[in-house]
């Protein structure tokens, strides 16, 4: 499970709530990940060596160094600890214009850095109208992988996040969550093999909240859950107990 806290919380929030997690979510036998914004992930990432808990970061630029004003290497996130990398949310997108290219740049880069990149793909409501879910979801996630090796592979996180249940409230229903999840599947199992599609991740993104995460993650290609605005308060802490009752 991971928390995207996306350009939200103070220094003095983030440090009082990762502390708070710590302890909070200690016994708990599954991987969490905090993501807090850039600013924060050296404040972060002390308080949770030696925890449980795994450090994230929401985006990365595909460049060891140089002239890119404003952006963040992977070498700089790997050095402070960061462990995954959230690349092409659909707020990446759409708001920044990412390309399937750059993700795929990004990609390779933090991967070559000894990151995981947690892969974020997904429909807007406009091309689930026109029938295009598969589709889009087929072609993000193939052009996000394009020339990795099966050994690379094997360290990828997918995050299936339909654009139209981000922050929207409305969740994708169970079934419609599991069926392309389970599309997600089928095209890793055509892409390497059956045991490596078994292998990767593929978590749900998109209006989790408390009372509809069982329904998903009881679903059986839902291996978990990348949460946006529940992961900023105690309700993280019930979905991780949820979560708990299952593995
Ligand atoms: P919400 O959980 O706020 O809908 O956000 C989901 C998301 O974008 C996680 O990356």
């Amino acid at each position: 499970m991971a928390g995207n806290w996306k350009m939200n919380k103070t220094r003095e929030e983030a440090m009082f709530f990762s502390n708070k997690l710590t302890q909070d979510l200690a016994g708990m036998n599954f991987q969490i990940v905090l993501c807090p914004p850039f600013v924060f992930l050296q404040n972060v990432a002390e308080i949770l060596t030696g925890t449980k808990l795994h450090l994230g970061a929401q985006n990365c630029y595909y460049e060891r160094s140089g002239a890119f004003t404003g952006e963040v290497s992977p070498l700089m996130l790997k050095e402070i600890g960061v462990e995954y990398v959230i690349v092409g949310h659909s707020e990446r997108r759409h708001i920044f214009g990412e390309t399937d290219e750059m993700i795929n740049k990004k990609v390779k880069a933090i991967l070559d850095n000894g990151m995981k990149p947690v892969i974020c793909v997904g429909e807007t409501k406009e091309e689930r109208e026109r029938g295009l879910t598969f589709c889009v979801v087929e072609s993000q996630t193939r052009q996000a992988l394009f020339g990795l090796s099966k050994d690379n592979v094997e360290k990828v996180v997918i995050a299936y996040e339909p654009v139209w249940a981000i922050g929207t409230g409305i969740v994708a229903k169970p079934y419609q969550a599991q069926e392309v999840h389970r599309f997600i599947r089928k095209l890793l199992e055509q892409l390497y093999d059956e045991e490596l599609a078994q292998k990767i991740p593929i978590l749900y993104g998109g209006s989790i909240k408390p009372d509809n995460f069982f329904g998903l993650m009881i679903q059986p290609d839902i291996d978990g859950g990348l949460v946006g605005g529940a992961s900023l308060d105690d309700q993280f802490i019930e979905l991780a107990k949820i979560i708990s009752w299952l593995v």
